[in-house]
C-alpha cells in the first residue's frame, strides 16, 4: 500500500485563468503547456491501518496546518474512488525553487494523485490521473505527461471530460525556457484568489475568452508547423491579455514589478537586435523567456546582465510522471 512517484512542473503557454467549479477545479478555457526537466516533486503515498489520521511532510519537516489541509481534502477524494477509510502518510520533496515564481502545485499534486491512486490500489489511466490531479490543482492536470500538453476544459457539469491530452511529444520539437528569477518585495496574490476576482468583477474576462480561443488555434499551428516566431507572438500576447484582466478587477491588483518590466522590455529590445526570444509570466513578478537552443545562451548573457536578476534557471521539455520503485 506504498507507492513513490516524480512529477515535472509545467509552464502554460496558453494560460488557465479562471474557474467555471471551483470545487471540481473546472476551468473556464483550455490551455496548453511545456512540461520542464528541471524543477520537479517526488511524493512517497503508503496507506497504513495503525495510522489514525494523514499526516504530510514536505521536504523533511511536517508541513503547515493549510497545505495538510489541502493534501487531506485531496486523500479524501482518492479514499472515496476507492471506498476505503486507511489513513496515509505522504512524503514530499520539492525540487522547485519556489521563489522563482514556479508553481510546486502542478507537479505536487500530480506526484500526489499518481502516488496515491497507486498505493490505495485503484488502477487509473494517465487520462484518469489527469482528472484527478486536476482536483488539487488545475495546473497538475497537465503535469501527469510529458512534452506539449493541452488541458481540454470540458462541458460536462461532474469534470468527466475535462482532462489534459498530450499533443507533442517532448522530442519532437527542442524549446529552451529559462526561468528569471527577479529581486522583489512583492505581495502575492494567489493564483487561485486572483483567478477568482478576475471571474467575478473584471470587465476584461470576457475578452479574455473571446482571445483564448483563437490564441489556442494559433499555437496548435506553430506546434504542428514548427514555427517558432508564431508561437513565441502568442505565447507572449497570451501572458499580456491574462495578465490585462488584472488590472480591471475590483480591488485591482498585478503581478508585475518594475523588475519584471525591466526583464520584459530586455526581452523586447533582444528581438529587435535580431535574437528570438519571447516571455511569459504567471501569478507572480519572475519572467519566463522561451527561445531556441542556439539562442540560449546569448539571451542569458543579456539578461543577467540586468542588475534586477538574481538568477536564470535554464529548462529543457520535460517528461511525464514516472513511478519510482521503493
Ligand atoms: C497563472 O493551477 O495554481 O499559472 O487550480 O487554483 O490550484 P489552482 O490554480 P493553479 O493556477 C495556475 C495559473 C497560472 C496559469 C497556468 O498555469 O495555466
Amino acid at each position: 500500500m506504498k507507492a513513490t512517484v516524480k512529477a515535472h512542473t509545467n509552464i502554460a503557454l496558453i494560460k488557465y485563468w479562471g474557474k467555471r467549479d471551483e470545487r471540481l477545479f473546472l476551468p473556464t478555457n483550455n490551455s496548453l503547456s511545456v512540461t520542464l526537466d528541471k524543477f520537479y516533486t517526488i511524493t512517497t503515498v503508503e496507506f497504513d491501518e495503525q495510522l489514525t489520521s494523514d499526516q504530510f511532510y514536505l521536504n523533511g519537516n511536517e508541513a503547515e496546518a493549510k497545505e495538510t489541509k489541502k493534501v487531506v481534502t485531496f486523500l479524501n477524494r482518492v479514499r472515496e474512488k476507492a471506498n476505503s477509510t486507511l489513513f496515509a502518510k505522504v512524503t514530499s520533496e520539492n525540487h522547485v525553487p519556489t521563489a522563482a515564481g514556479f508553481a510546486s502545485s502542478a507537479s505536487g499534486y500530480a506526484a500526489l494523485a499518481a502516488a496515491a491512486a497507486k498505493a490505495i490500489g485503484l488502477n487509473l489511466n494517465e487520462r484518469e490521473l489527469s482528472q484527478l490531479a486536476r482536483q488539487g490543482s488545475g495546473s497538475a492536470s497537465r503535469s501527469i505527461f510529458g512534452g506539449y500538453v493541452e488541458w481540454e476544459k470540458g462541458m460536462e457539469s461532474d469534470g468527466s471530460d475535462c482532462y489534459a491530452t498530450p499533443i507533442l511529444d517532448r522530442d519532437a520539437w527542442d524549446l529552451r525556457v529559462l526561468s528569471v528569477e527577479v529581486t522583489t518585495k512583492a505581495k502575492k496574490v494567489l493564483s487561485r484568489e486572483g483567478m477568482k476576482r478576475t471571474v467575478e468583477t473584471s470587465p476584461f474576462f470576457a475578452g479574455w475568452l473571446e482571445a483564448v480561443d483563437k490564441d489556442l488555434i494559433t499555437i496548435k499551428e506553430a506546434l504542428q508547423e514548427k514555427d517558432f516566431t508564431k508561437l513565441g507572438q502568442v505565447v507572449e500576447a497570451n501572458a499580456l491579455k491574462m495578465h490585462a484582466t488584472t488590472l480591471g478587477a475590483n480591488p485591482p491588483f498585478m503581478y508585475w514589478q518594475s523588475a519584471t518590466v525591466e526583464v520584459m522590455q530586455e526581452v523586447q529590445a533582444l528581438r529587435e537586435k535580431g535574437i528570438e526570444a519571447y516571455f511569459t509570466i504567471d501569478a507572480g513578478p519572475n519572467v519566463k523567456v522561451v527561445c531556441q537552443p542556439d539562442d540560449e545562451q546569448k539571451i542569458h548573457e543579456a539578461l543577467n546582465a540586468l542588475p534586477v536578476v538574481n538568477e536564470i534557471h535554464h529548462c529543457r521539455v520535460g517528461p511525464g510522471i514516472t513511478y519510482i520503485a521503493d
